[in-house]
Parts: C-alpha cells; structure tokens; sequence
C-alpha cells in the first residue's frame, strides 16, 4: 500500500455532507482517498510513504468533463469568424471535420486526443468522457471509438452526429444501428445521438437510443440546442443518464428532467461559441434537476476544454453559486456517467467515485494557484491551474 499526504490546504471543497474545510489535509492511499478534513486530525493517521506540501493553496475535486469531442482533426476556425460576423450556426458543418478526420490516419488522430487529454489535465480535468461521430462510416467510426478508449474514461459512440453528405438516411441509420454499432460497442459504454432539425429526428432518434439499448450501453442524447424539441422528453422517457445542451426548455421539460433521474447537462462555452442563450442552469436547479457543466471540446462549437472558463460564466452570468457550479463540474458530471459517490465513495459500479473527495473516492484533486476558490469567479481568465492529480498520481 502507498500513502500519500497532501498539506498544505488553505480551503478543501470536498463537493460532499462535510463541505469546505479550511486548513485542510487529504491522505490518499493507493490512489484512492482514506481522509480528507482537517489538516491537525490527519497528522494522527500514521507515517505517509510520501508528502505533498500544496503550500496554502485551494483544492477542489478533478474536473468530471461529461461532454467531449475528442477525435477529430483539422479545426472550424473560418466557419467561427464567419459565425461572428452574424452566420447561424448549423449542425451541417460536422461534415468539413468528418472529412478532415476521415484522411487523418490512425497515428495523427491517437497523437491530438493524446494532446487534448493533456491539455484537460492542465486546467484540472481528472475524468474524461469522449464521443465518436466524426468517421461516419463503420471503419472511421470504429477507429474514433478504439482511439477514444485508449485515452478517455468513457467512450460514446456517436455515429448518429449526421447523416453523412449524400447518404440516404434511412440506409445510413441501418448502418448506425447495425455494423457500425456492432464494430464500435467493445469500444463503448455510451450511445448518443444528436436529436436536432439538421441532424436526427425524434423517431429516428428513438431507434438509435433503442439499438443502443439493445445492446447494452448507456444512453445519452444532444437535445434542445438549436431550437425547443423532442430531446429532454425522449431523454427522460427511455432513462437517458443525461441530456446535453438544453438551451430551448418549456416548462414541461424542466418538470420532466426535476422528475427524473436524467443529469440536465450545460455546455456554456458552447452557448457563447454559437451565440445561442446561455442554456437555464438556475432555472433547472431551483426545479430541482441535477445540473452538470461540461466543456463539450469540440471544433464546431467549443473548442476548448476549460471548464474554469465555464464555471466563471455558470457564475457570472447563468447566476449560480460557486459551491453550485463547482458541484455541477464534479458530482454533476459524475452522475452524468454514473461515477457518483452512491455510499461509501464507490459509484453504482463499486468503483471508487469521481467528483467528490470522500473517503473511498478516487483521490483526484484539482490545486488552484490561489488560496480561495472563489477566485474561479471573482478574478475571471487569470490562470488558475496550479497542479492536477488524478487517482493521486500527478498528470499536470
Ligand atoms: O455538441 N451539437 C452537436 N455536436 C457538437 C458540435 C458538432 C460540430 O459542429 O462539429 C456539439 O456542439
């Protein structure tokens, strides 16, 4: 057994019953936490095989990032400018990346998600979950699913991005459903699907959800982006673990997803990126939904993996707290796949848990350059980051 103590702990935000503990210690043991509370009560535990001193500084939980698009080459960058001259932002530039990640071969795209997962772990992300959906044919997208699971926590396959320009979408949806589910499920552990106009209706949505279903992966789905339609609904009725996006909500959605066990999830940057209104975080939580944020790195639409960036706008301008936006960058996104703490640290798996540090969760912990957290919010764009940890191991 290895014992890690980390002193040095000017406030511990915990994302757990026992909150922030100021003058804090946290003890980790295998890489997994066996105490995390006042600094003067962890000297008592025993020797340490080693001794972190975070020299005063913050620590919150590792970032749970429920929402990426990892694999992909080439970037958007004209189509953004363009955006930002007055455009409409439309799900049919998927295809100008499926085609750069198409010729990209299996080397280049395994060597820019390595990159995007280091650049992650630089801002504080400690679990990953990454989709498919820019193959979109059964050997592309069976590729992104192998690259995928080499580097993320969780893998989704997402072949049902986009009908692929000049693909019948019926035929394309029996390939979804069909070869291209089977050659990607090893892979998986996730189904997604972008229920959008432009992208997947709701009854073929529902048949892809269904197929995933079938066999044996989870489901999620891209709803209500764009414009109010089926997604939350459809979400909630088949127990989707989450629904992301969720920008145009009547108020029958957000009584469905208080209602239900489906994660509400918040892509702020996205929202910035596409000019869309900041999805209604505050809305949802007053309702009693469980709210994750997640970054959603993607080249369309959020090119960027910091979630310190969107909990200062969850704060700033979608008026949450910063207890509640950091919760919602940790436990939030834990829950969106189904890595809660559910007793015990361990999640519904026995695992041990991400996105709260209590004892039998994962020792993943996030140290900012600051003594007090609040400064996520209070001092916008100044880096923060000072040391990422993940089972205890430092990766950044
Ligand atoms: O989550 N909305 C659908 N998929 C991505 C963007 C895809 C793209 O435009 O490349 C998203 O925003």
């Amino acid at each position: 057994m290895t014992a890690t103590i980390f002193t040095g702990i000017s406030e511990l935000r915990t994302v757990s019953e026992a909150g922030t503990v100021k003058d804090a210690a946290l003890v980790a043991e295998d890489g997994v936490v066996a105490f995390a509370g006042p600094a003067a009560e962890a000297e008592h535990l025993g020797p340490a095989d080693e001794r972190v001193d975070l020299g005063g500084r913050a620590v919150v939980p590792g970032w749970v990032d429920s929402h990426t698009h990892l694999v992909f080459a080439g970037d958007r960058g004209e189509e953004f400018e363009a955006r930002m001259a007055g455009e409409d932002y439309a799900a049919g530039g998927i295809a100008v990346t499926m085609g750069a990640t198409r010729e990209a071969g299996e080397e280049e795209l395994s060597r820019l998600v390595a990159e995007r997962v280091a650049l992650a772990n630089s801002g504080g992300t400690t679990t990953l979950e990454t989709k498919t959906g820019y193959g979109l044919n059964t050997e592309a997208e069976e590729l992104s699913a192998r690259i995928a699971a080499q580097h993320a926590d969780d893998v989704t396959f997402l072949g049902a991005h986009l009908v692929p320009p000049g693909a019948d979408p019926g035929e394309y949806l029996d390939e979804v459903t069909g070869p291209m589910l089977q050659a990607v499920a090893p892979h998986c552990g996730w189904i997604d699907v972008f229920c959008e106009r432009g992208a997947f209706n709701e009854e073929q949505s529902r048949r892809v959800l269904e197929a995933g279903k079938e066999a044996g992966l989870g489901l999620r789905v891209h709803g209500n982006q764009l414009g109010e339609g089926p997604g939350v609904r459809l979400a909630v009725e088949l127990g989707a673990a989450s629904v992301d996006h969720v920008n145009y909500l009547t108020d029958d959605d957000v009584e469905a997803l208080a209602s239900s066990q489906t994660v509400a999830t918040v892509l702020p940057a996205c929202d910035l990126s596409t000019r869309q209104p900041l999805a209604p975080a505050r809305r949802l939580l007053d309702a009693g939904a469980t709210v994750a944020i997640a970054s959603n790195l993607n080249p369309g639409t959020s090119y960027t993996p910091s979630i310190a960036f969107c909990i200062t706008t969850a704060v700033l301008q979608q008026h949450l707290t910063l207890d509640e936006a950091i919760e919602a960058a940790t436990a939030g996104g834990a829950r969106a796949l189904n890595r809660h703490d559910v007793g015990g640290g361990k999640d519904p798996q026995g695992r041990p848990a991400r996105g709260t540090l209590v004892p039998g969760a994962s020792a993943d912990i996030h140290v900012l350059d600051t003594d007090q957290a609040i400064d996520l919010a209070y001092r916008p764009g100044v880096p923060l980051a000072w040391r990422t940890y993940k089972a205890a191991r430092r990766v950044a």
